[in-house]
């Protein structure tokens, strides 16, 4: 393992954001939970093994449609995490009729051998193929990065969150930074010394490790940073120099999310791209790998051997998303719609002292939240709070690393309802930095 600068590793406990543990989530429970979504929610206690991630849940749903979330007591969300399947927006009725025609058409399970269930899978095929096509083992990733929940993709990750406990990983895991201009653990100002030193400490491993099989990264991360070109072709040329394949998960950043069909279009062309969540058309899971012809050669053997590989439901449900992005042009939106909403969230950092950064690009935003703008100290508490709050008022959001706010709205989100949103997310961070307490 590659040294950890230690300013990361004192934050490793609040690297993950809304946790079902803390004394905030026990009150939003209390306060907003009826008698009968308690009901339920004891219900999920109960049978569920509990995950700080999941179980208890944080509420009882009824419906997910278009760009909200409904709880049992018709109470509604404008939810801007959707798990990222949501691109096209919940329920969306092309989608749906999709599905239904196919189950209609009597094709609904196609037998193995005909892309995988889930995003995990989908990355561990692609560490599989970097293995066949380079035949080396090991793979250089990002700390903070979440790939997933398997052995082999929580290996690549960057959490502890997902890998502590569990003994020996993947061997041969290298984890770097990722070049985050607003904190990096060198206080660089400027982003040139940032992807400079990012670089070089990549470098230092593949020097040290010629056995690379791969990169592996998201193009923008969750939180999101947006790394510069001049980064992205740096990595490329480590990769070419030293044999390696580059690999972009894009589970969360493909199909409009960033402005363009796939945030690689930002950068360049990986060796693999990954693909997941808005795949199954929000509705199903579907997952899988696209790579270049020249790495198509595995004849031979069988990598994603899965049961639901191919699903004929999944796909048809993927293909009404893909068509309704396309024929909507929600990539040009989110692009628009983003530059509106990043330009708005600017000025509320002028206003607001919480606000410590603002970062993203399309509908793929977050907001660095700091109880003071000269040392960046996390604002964790003040986050959650402002959550908490947003949620009664009918905001739904996930937190990241703690103190990031991040905004994935479902692309179909109108100029009007993203206001409505931001009025209410500046109104409960107006209220917290006025000193109120959850
Ligand atoms: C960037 C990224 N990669 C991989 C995954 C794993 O996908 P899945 O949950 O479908 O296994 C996720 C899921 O949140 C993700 O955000």
């Amino acid at each position: 393992m590659s040294n950890r600068p230690a300013e990361s590793i004192k934050r490793i406990e609040g690297e993950q954001g809304d946790v079902n543990t803390t004394a905030n989530r026990r009150k939003y429970w209390k306060r907003n939970l009826s008698d009968e979504a308690k009901k339920w929610f004891e219900e999920d206690k109960k049978y569920f093994l509990h995950q700080s991630l999941s179980t208890p849940v944080l509420n009882v749903l009824a419906r997910a449609y278009g760009i909200y979330l409904e709880d049992m007591d018709g109470k509604r969300y404008i939810d801007m995490h959707g798990n990222g399947v949501h691109n096209a927006g919940f329920n969306n009725p092309a989608v749906i009729k999709a599905v239904k025609d196919q189950l209609d058409d009597q094709m609904t399970f196609s037998p193995r051998r005909y892309t995988c269930p889930g995003g995990s899978e989908a990355i561990e095929m692609a560490l599989m193929l970097a293995r066949q096509v380079t035949g080396n083992f090991k793979t250089i990733s990002f700390w903070d990065s979440f790939h997933g929940a398997g052995f082999g993709a929580a290996g690549v990750g960057g959490e502890e969150h997902f890998s502590g406990g569990l003994g020996p990983m993947l061997p041969g895991t290298f984890h770097v930074e990722f070049p985050n201009y607003y904190r990096n653990p060198w206080n660089f100002e400027n982003s040139d010394d940032v992807d400079a030193e990012c670089l070089r400490q990549m470098e230092l491993v593949m020097q040290r490790h010629p056995e690379i099989a791969a990169i592996i990264g998201e193009p923008i991360s969750a939180t999101p940073v947006v790394p510069s070109k001049r980064y992205w072709q740096g990595v490329r040329k480590l990769c070419d120099k030293y044999g390696a394949l580059l690999i972009f998960d894009e589970i969360i950043e493909g199909f409009g999310r960033t402005g363009k069909m796939f945030a690689s279009e930002h950068y360049l062309t990986p060796d693999i791209l990954i693909l997941g969540k808005s795949l199954g058309g929000g509705l199903l899971p579907l997952a899988g790998i696209v790579t270049k012809e020249k790495y198509n050669i595995l004849q031979h053997r069988s990598i994603g051997h899965y049961t639901h590989e191919k699903n004929a439901l999944s796909a048809a449900a993927g293909m009404a998303e893909i068509e309704y992005i396309e024929q909507n042009d929600l990539c040009n939106h989110a692009a628009k719609l983003g530059e509106y909403t990043i330009n708005r969230l600017k000025k509320m950092q002028a206003d607001h002292p919480l606000i410590g950064n603002v970062m993203g690009i399309g509908l793929h935003l977050g907001i660095d939240l700091v109880s003071d703008p000269k040392t960046k100290k996390r604002a964790v508490n003040e986050a959650e709070i402002v959550m908490f709050k947003c949620m009664e008022k009918g905001l739904a959001f996930k937190t990241i690393e703690g103190n990031i706010i991040t905004l994935r709205p479902s692309l179909v989100i109108t100029s009007e309802k993203m206001d409505t949103a931001l009025d209410i997310l500046e109104q409960a961070i107006d209220e917290v930095e006025k000193g109120y307490k959850y």
